[in-house]
């Protein structure tokens, strides 16, 4: 299967009133790894949220297309059936509902009816996927997120992406919280899942992820734009000399969407 594109087309989004998004463009296609990096509040998480269809997020103009489908028209769970898929900032507990329940039930929705994973499968992979993540076999029986240290959380992000292989995902901030030995078992992970079907949106501050996971283009998001997009050597540039050549050159004086 041909990898899908994502594209983004002069996305305007609106929280409660104020624009954050001013018209964000990028394309992603398909096996393509992007990076997206960018002084905090300048919209890097508005935009994964917006995508995904979270509804205090107001669109307020512009596309999302996936293989051409209108994104925005579709229901969050839709957009997750799409081949969508979303890696939080901050993932959120669920008390109740355990791991192992949760990512069963993710996968079965991108499944027909009487095409559902057969426990045995889902177990094997999913101890298989532990076990590359380094993870104790435990955390598949505790409720979700439910008192999950940072680092923790985030591989389970990932763990959820492997076992879901979604045509695209977002990771906003993945390597936040992770120690150092989680950053390099985490960013494993993700390049196992390279293949021409599957591309990405990376968001992260630090060049120590993408010393493990290469990207194809990094993008630099600035008041509620991309204003700049380049190869591997922009974040390198980035981590050097940080992004105040970038204001000088776009004549920015302020980094914050609320200027
Ligand atoms: N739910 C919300 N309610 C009010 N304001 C919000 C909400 N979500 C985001 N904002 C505002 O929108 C702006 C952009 O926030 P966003 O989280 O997208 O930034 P970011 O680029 O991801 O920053 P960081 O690098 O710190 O994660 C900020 O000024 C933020 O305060
Ligand atoms: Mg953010």
């Amino acid at each position: 299967m041909a990898g899908s594109t994502l594209e983004i087309k002069d996305l305007h989004v609106e929280i409660e009133g104020q624009e954050i998004l001013k018209g964000v463009n990028l394309t992603i296609n398909g096996g393509e790894f992007h990076a997206v990096m960018g002084p905090n509040g300048t919209g890097k998480s508005t935009l994964a949220s917006a995508i995904m269809g979270h509804p205090k997020y107001e669109v307020t103009k512009g596309e999302v297309l996936l293989d051409g489908e209108n994104v925005l028209e579709m229901e969050v769970d839709e957009r997750a059936q799409a081949g969508l898929f979303l890696a939080m900032q901050y993932p959120s507990e669920i008390s109740g509902v355990t791991n192992s329940d949760f990512l069963r039930s993710s996968i079965n929705a991108h499944r027909e009816e009487g095409d559902e994973i057969s426990l045995m499968k889902f177990i094997k992979d999913m101890d298989a996927k532990m076990d590359t993540l380094d993870m104790d076999k435990n955390m598949a029986q505790r409720y979700l997120n439910e008192g999950f240290s940072g680092g923790e959380k985030k591989r389970n992000e990932i763990l959820q992406l492997m076992m879901i292989e979604p045509a695209i995902a977002i990771l906003d901030e993945i390597d936040s919280g992770l120690d150092i030995d989680a950053l390099k078992v985490v960013a494993q992970g993700i390049n196992e899942m390279r293949n021409d079907s599957f591309g990405c949106l990376i968001i992260t501050h630090y060049q120590r992820l993408l010393n493990y996971i290469t990207p194809d283009k990094v993008h630099v998001m600035m008041q509620g734009r991309v204003v700049k997009s380049g190869g591997p050597e922009l974040s390198q540039r980035l981590e050097a000399e940080g992004y105040d050549w970038i204001k000088q050159e776009l004549g920015i004086e302020d980094e914050t969407v609320n200027a």
